[in-house]
Protein backbone atom coordinates (compact mmCIF):
# COMPACT_ATOMS: atom_id res chain seq x y z
CA UNK A 1 0.00 0.00 0.00
CA UNK A 2 1.20 3.59 -0.77
CA UNK A 3 2.66 5.32 2.35
CA UNK A 4 1.68 8.71 3.12
CA UNK A 5 2.70 11.52 5.92
CA UNK A 6 5.96 9.44 8.03
CA UNK A 7 5.94 7.93 4.08
CA UNK A 8 7.93 6.57 1.90
CA UNK A 9 10.22 9.29 1.33
CA UNK A 10 11.90 8.52 4.66
CA UNK A 11 12.39 5.36 4.21
CA UNK A 12 15.13 6.21 1.29
CA UNK A 13 18.34 6.96 1.93
CA UNK A 14 18.45 10.73 2.66
CA UNK A 15 22.47 11.61 1.57
CA UNK A 16 21.64 15.66 0.70
CA UNK A 17 20.99 18.28 3.73
CA UNK A 18 17.85 19.91 2.73
CA UNK A 19 17.19 23.34 3.06
CA UNK A 20 14.26 25.83 2.87
CA UNK A 21 13.94 29.23 2.43
CA UNK A 22 11.04 30.77 4.14
CA UNK A 23 10.01 34.70 4.70
CA UNK A 24 7.56 37.13 3.40
CA UNK A 25 7.09 38.78 0.12
CA UNK A 26 10.15 40.80 -1.23
CA UNK A 27 12.35 39.34 1.59
CA UNK A 28 14.89 39.01 -0.46
CA UNK A 29 14.60 34.92 -0.67
CA UNK A 30 16.08 34.69 -4.37
CA UNK A 31 19.37 36.80 -3.43
CA UNK A 32 19.75 34.21 -0.76
CA UNK A 33 19.13 30.98 -2.57
CA UNK A 34 22.24 32.88 -5.25
CA UNK A 35 24.27 33.34 -2.53
CA UNK A 36 23.83 29.41 -1.37
CA UNK A 37 24.84 28.72 -5.02
CA UNK A 38 27.30 30.04 -5.77
CA UNK A 39 29.73 29.55 -2.63
CA UNK A 40 28.19 25.64 -1.90
CA UNK A 41 29.06 24.79 -5.56
CA UNK A 42 32.38 26.80 -5.18
CA UNK A 43 33.16 24.63 -1.91
CA UNK A 44 32.26 21.82 -4.53
CA UNK A 45 29.17 20.45 -3.34
CA UNK A 46 26.62 19.00 -5.45
CA UNK A 47 23.89 21.10 -5.33
CA UNK A 48 19.73 20.80 -6.83
CA UNK A 49 17.51 24.07 -5.92
CA UNK A 50 14.24 23.61 -6.32
CA UNK A 51 10.86 26.63 -5.79
CA UNK A 52 7.23 26.46 -4.42
CA UNK A 53 5.31 26.05 -5.76
CA UNK A 54 6.15 24.47 -9.21
CA UNK A 55 9.83 23.66 -10.53
CA UNK A 56 7.66 20.59 -12.47
CA UNK A 57 5.59 21.55 -15.43
CA UNK A 58 2.39 20.70 -13.61
CA UNK A 59 3.45 22.70 -10.58
CA UNK A 60 4.28 25.29 -12.46
CA UNK A 61 0.65 25.32 -14.42
CA UNK A 62 -0.77 25.08 -10.80
CA UNK A 63 1.58 28.03 -9.49
CA UNK A 64 -0.14 29.96 -12.54
CA UNK A 65 -3.72 29.53 -11.09
CA UNK A 66 -2.53 30.39 -7.84
CA UNK A 67 -0.87 33.61 -8.56
CA UNK A 68 -3.31 35.13 -11.46
CA UNK A 69 -5.03 38.05 -10.21
CA UNK A 70 -7.97 37.09 -11.82
CA UNK A 71 -8.85 34.40 -10.19
CA UNK A 72 -10.68 35.98 -7.69
CA UNK A 73 -13.08 33.13 -6.88
CA UNK A 74 -10.51 30.66 -5.73
CA UNK A 75 -11.66 29.25 -2.31
CA UNK A 76 -9.17 29.15 0.63
CA UNK A 77 -9.83 25.19 0.52
CA UNK A 78 -9.04 25.28 -2.85
CA UNK A 79 -6.13 27.43 -2.55
CA UNK A 80 -4.86 24.99 0.26
CA UNK A 81 -5.44 21.98 -1.92
CA UNK A 82 -3.10 23.35 -5.13
CA UNK A 83 -0.43 24.10 -2.83
CA UNK A 84 -0.49 20.31 -1.36
CA UNK A 85 -0.88 19.45 -5.22
CA UNK A 86 2.38 21.20 -6.17
CA UNK A 87 4.57 20.15 -3.68
CA UNK A 88 3.12 16.17 -3.90
CA UNK A 89 3.92 16.64 -7.44
CA UNK A 90 7.34 18.27 -6.77
CA UNK A 91 8.45 15.42 -4.42
CA UNK A 92 7.24 12.40 -6.50
CA UNK A 93 8.53 13.67 -9.53
CA UNK A 94 11.89 15.04 -8.84
CA UNK A 95 12.48 16.08 -5.17
CA UNK A 96 12.41 12.75 -3.65
CA UNK A 97 14.83 11.42 -5.72
CA UNK A 98 17.14 13.81 -5.02
CA UNK A 99 17.64 13.85 -1.83
CA UNK A 100 19.55 10.70 -2.20
CA UNK A 101 21.64 12.02 -4.89
CA UNK A 102 22.87 15.71 -4.32
CA UNK A 103 25.04 16.93 -1.55
CA UNK A 104 22.41 19.56 -0.75
CA UNK A 105 18.91 20.11 -1.66
CA UNK A 106 17.60 23.87 -1.26
CA UNK A 107 14.17 24.74 -1.84
CA UNK A 108 12.71 28.06 -2.01
CA UNK A 109 9.42 27.54 0.14
CA UNK A 110 8.26 24.59 1.63
CA UNK A 111 5.43 23.55 3.98
CA UNK A 112 6.57 25.56 6.93
CA UNK A 113 4.69 28.69 4.12
CA UNK A 114 1.01 26.87 3.74
CA UNK A 115 1.22 26.72 7.70
CA UNK A 116 1.74 30.03 8.23
CA UNK A 117 -0.13 31.76 4.28
CA UNK A 118 -2.88 29.47 4.82
CA UNK A 119 -3.33 27.71 7.93
CA UNK A 120 -2.34 31.18 10.19
CA UNK A 121 -2.84 34.09 7.76
CA UNK A 122 -6.08 32.61 6.22
CA UNK A 123 -7.45 31.12 9.13
CA UNK A 124 -7.82 27.49 8.15
CA UNK A 125 -5.81 26.40 11.31
CA UNK A 126 -5.32 22.96 12.06
CA UNK A 127 -6.39 21.04 9.57
CA UNK A 128 -3.75 22.72 7.50
CA UNK A 129 -0.85 21.17 9.74
CA UNK A 130 -2.28 17.65 9.34
CA UNK A 131 -2.76 17.79 6.03
CA UNK A 132 0.95 19.67 5.11
CA UNK A 133 2.45 16.81 7.21
CA UNK A 134 0.53 13.98 5.32
CA UNK A 135 1.35 15.30 1.85
CA UNK A 136 5.35 16.42 2.56
CA UNK A 137 5.21 12.47 2.14
CA UNK A 138 7.71 12.07 5.04
CA UNK A 139 10.20 14.97 3.51
CA UNK A 140 11.29 16.83 6.85
CA UNK A 141 14.05 19.63 5.90
CA UNK A 142 16.88 19.61 8.11
CA UNK A 143 17.23 23.35 8.29
CA UNK A 144 14.81 26.22 7.57
CA UNK A 145 15.89 29.76 6.88
CA UNK A 146 13.40 32.65 7.88
CA UNK A 147 14.24 35.67 6.09
CA UNK A 148 12.62 38.36 8.46
CA UNK A 149 11.56 42.20 7.75
CA UNK A 150 8.65 44.35 8.10
CA UNK A 151 5.90 43.47 5.45
CA UNK A 152 6.57 47.16 4.21
CA UNK A 153 9.70 47.03 3.24
CA UNK A 154 9.11 44.01 0.78
CA UNK A 155 6.22 45.07 -0.45
CA UNK A 156 7.95 48.27 -1.81
CA UNK A 157 10.35 46.19 -3.44
CA UNK A 158 7.64 43.96 -5.36
CA UNK A 159 6.51 45.53 -8.38
CA UNK A 160 3.30 44.12 -10.52
CA UNK A 161 1.69 42.32 -7.72
CA UNK A 162 0.26 38.48 -8.05
CA UNK A 163 -2.99 37.55 -6.11
CA UNK A 164 -0.91 36.97 -2.73
CA UNK A 165 0.95 39.90 -2.84
CA UNK A 166 -1.91 42.26 -3.34
CA UNK A 167 -4.04 40.82 -0.19
CA UNK A 168 -3.92 43.82 2.16
CA UNK A 169 -1.29 44.71 4.71
CA UNK A 170 -2.90 43.17 7.68
CA UNK A 171 -2.55 39.72 6.11
CA UNK A 172 1.44 40.26 5.37
CA UNK A 173 1.71 41.58 8.99
CA UNK A 174 0.03 38.42 10.33
CA UNK A 175 2.45 36.26 8.23
CA UNK A 176 5.45 37.60 9.86
CA UNK A 177 3.90 36.95 12.89
CA UNK A 178 2.94 33.70 11.92
CA UNK A 179 6.71 32.96 10.80
CA UNK A 180 8.12 33.75 14.33
CA UNK A 181 5.55 31.88 16.20
CA UNK A 182 6.39 29.32 13.71
CA UNK A 183 10.46 28.97 14.65
CA UNK A 184 9.67 29.63 18.84
CA UNK A 185 7.95 26.42 18.60
CA UNK A 186 10.84 24.72 16.33
CA UNK A 187 13.85 26.29 17.28
CA UNK A 188 16.21 23.61 16.46
CA UNK A 189 14.64 23.48 12.73
CA UNK A 190 14.08 26.67 11.91
CA UNK A 191 16.24 29.61 12.66
CA UNK A 192 15.62 33.63 11.84
CA UNK A 193 17.43 35.48 10.00
CA UNK A 194 17.20 39.68 10.67
CA UNK A 195 16.25 41.00 6.95
CA UNK A 196 17.01 44.37 7.44
CA UNK A 197 20.55 44.67 7.09
CA UNK A 198 22.41 44.61 3.65
CA UNK A 199 22.72 41.74 1.92
CA UNK A 200 26.19 40.88 2.95
CA UNK A 201 25.03 40.46 7.08
CA UNK A 202 22.46 38.31 5.60
CA UNK A 203 24.46 36.25 3.94
CA UNK A 204 26.88 36.21 6.73
CA UNK A 205 24.05 35.48 9.19
CA UNK A 206 22.80 32.51 6.56
CA UNK A 207 26.25 31.23 6.52
CA UNK A 208 27.10 30.69 9.87
CA UNK A 209 23.69 28.96 10.39
CA UNK A 210 24.55 26.58 7.92
CA UNK A 211 27.76 25.82 9.24
CA UNK A 212 26.50 25.57 12.95
CA UNK A 213 23.93 22.94 11.91
CA UNK A 214 26.21 21.27 9.59
CA UNK A 215 28.28 20.95 12.89
CA UNK A 216 26.03 19.64 15.07
CA UNK A 217 23.97 17.38 12.39
CA UNK A 218 24.84 13.34 12.22
CA UNK A 219 25.03 14.31 8.45
CA UNK A 220 28.57 15.99 8.16
CA UNK A 221 28.69 16.68 4.12
CA UNK A 222 32.04 16.36 2.59
CA UNK A 223 32.52 18.10 -0.47
CA UNK A 224 33.01 15.64 -3.32
P1 LIG B 1 7.11 33.12 -4.29
O1 LIG B 1 6.59 34.30 -5.01
O2 LIG B 1 7.90 33.40 -3.10
O3 LIG B 1 7.75 32.15 -5.22
O4 LIG B 1 5.84 32.31 -3.68
C1 LIG B 1 4.66 32.21 -4.30
C2 LIG B 1 3.53 32.74 -3.44
O5 LIG B 1 2.77 31.65 -2.93
C3 LIG B 1 3.93 33.60 -2.26
O6 LIG B 1 2.98 34.67 -2.18
C4 LIG B 1 3.71 32.69 -1.07
C5 LIG B 1 2.59 31.80 -1.52
N1 LIG B 1 2.55 30.45 -0.92
C6 LIG B 1 1.47 30.09 -0.12
O7 LIG B 1 0.58 30.89 0.12
N2 LIG B 1 1.45 28.83 0.39
C7 LIG B 1 2.40 27.89 0.12
O8 LIG B 1 2.32 26.75 0.59
C8 LIG B 1 3.51 28.29 -0.73
C9 LIG B 1 4.59 27.29 -1.05
C10 LIG B 1 3.55 29.57 -1.22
Amino acid sequence: MEQHGEGKFNKMAKKAFFITIEGLEGSGKSSVINFLKNSLETDGFSVRFFREPGSTYIGEKIREILLDRRNKELSKHTELLLYLAARTQMIEEMLGNSLSKYDFVVCDRFFDSTIVYQGYALGLGAIVEKAVKLFALGVNPDLTLVLDAPPEDGLKRVGIKDRIESRPLEFHKKLRRGYLQLAKKNPRRIKVIDARGSLEDIYAQAEKIIKQKMKSSKKRNKPR
